[in-house]
C-alpha cells in the first residue's frame, strides 16, 4: 500500500519510508555497538511493532533471538489505563537474557511502564527498550527508553505497523489521516 492507494485519505506524510530507514540504521548501529558479544532476545508487542522489528532485526549484526507478545490495556475510548492483560505470552524464558522491548510508539507510556515491570520481574540480565516514534505525553512517565527512533507531535498517526480500525499498517510511510476518515 502506498500514498497513492489512499485516494484522499492521506492528510499528511510525517516520515518518509526513506526517513525511517535512514533512522533505523542508525538504530542499529548503536544497538549492535551496545551488544556487542552478547546475545539479545527482541521482545515484539503485537501487532504494531511487526514492521519496526522486522526492519530493525534485519540490520543488526548482533545475535538475536526474535519473541512476540500480545496485551491488551483495558482503558477508556483512545486512552490505555495501564491495566493491562497478557493476550499470548512470550515462549522464551527470560533467565539471564539481555531483552530489548520493541515497539512501534509510545504515547502515555502506561502499557509499556506495567510491561517493563513484567519482564524484569522474570530474571533477565537486563531489559531495555527500542521504539520508533515517541509521543510528548510519554515524558510523563519515568520510563528511560534507550533507543527512540522519531519523536512526532501528539496526533494520531497511522502506517508503518501502526493502524486506524487495523487499516494503514502496511503503508511503508507515517502519516495522519485526512478529519472526514473519522467521521465515518
Ligand atoms: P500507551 O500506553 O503508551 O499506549 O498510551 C501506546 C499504544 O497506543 C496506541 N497508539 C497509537 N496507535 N496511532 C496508532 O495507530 C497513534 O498515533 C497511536 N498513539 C497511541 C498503540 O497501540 C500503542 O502501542
Ligand atoms: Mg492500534
Amino acid at each position: 500500500m502506498d500514498a497513492a492507494d489512499m485516494g484522499d485519505d492521506l492528510e499528511r506524510v510525517l516520515l518518509t519510508e526513506e526517513q525511517l530507514g535512514v533512522r533505523l540504521d542508525e538504530m542499529a548501529a548503536q544497538i549492535d555497538a551496545d551488544y556487542a558479544g552478547k546475545s539479545v532476545l527482541l521482545v515484539g508487542v503485537l501487532k504494531g511493532a511487526v514492521m519496526v522489528m522486522a526492519d530493525l532485526a534485519r540490520r543488526l549484526h548482533c545475535q538475536v533471538d526474535m519473541d512476540w507478545m500480545a496485551v491488551s490495556s483495558y482503558g477508556s475510548g483512545t486512552k490505555s489505563s495501564g491495566v493491562v492483560r497478557i493476550l499470548k505470552d512470550l515462549d522464551a524464558d527470560l533467565h539471564g537474557r539481555h531483552v530489548l522491548i520493541v515497539e512501534d510508539i509510545i504515547d502515555s507510556g502506561l502499557t509499556l511502564s506495567w510491561l517493563l515491570s513484567n519482564l524484569r520481574s522474570r530474571g533477565p540480565e537486563s531489559v531495555e527498550i527500542a521504539t520508533m516514534l515517541r509521543k510528548p505525553d510519554a515524558a510523563k512517565v519515568e520510563v528511560d527508553v534507550r533507543y527512540v527512533g522519531f519523536e512526532i507531535p501528539n496526533e494520531f498517526v497511522v502506517g508503518f505497523g501502526l493502524d486506524y480500525g487495523e487499516r494503514y499498517r502496511n503503508l511503508p510511510f507515517v502519516g495522519t489521516l485526512a478529519p472526514h476518515v473519522y467521521s465515518h
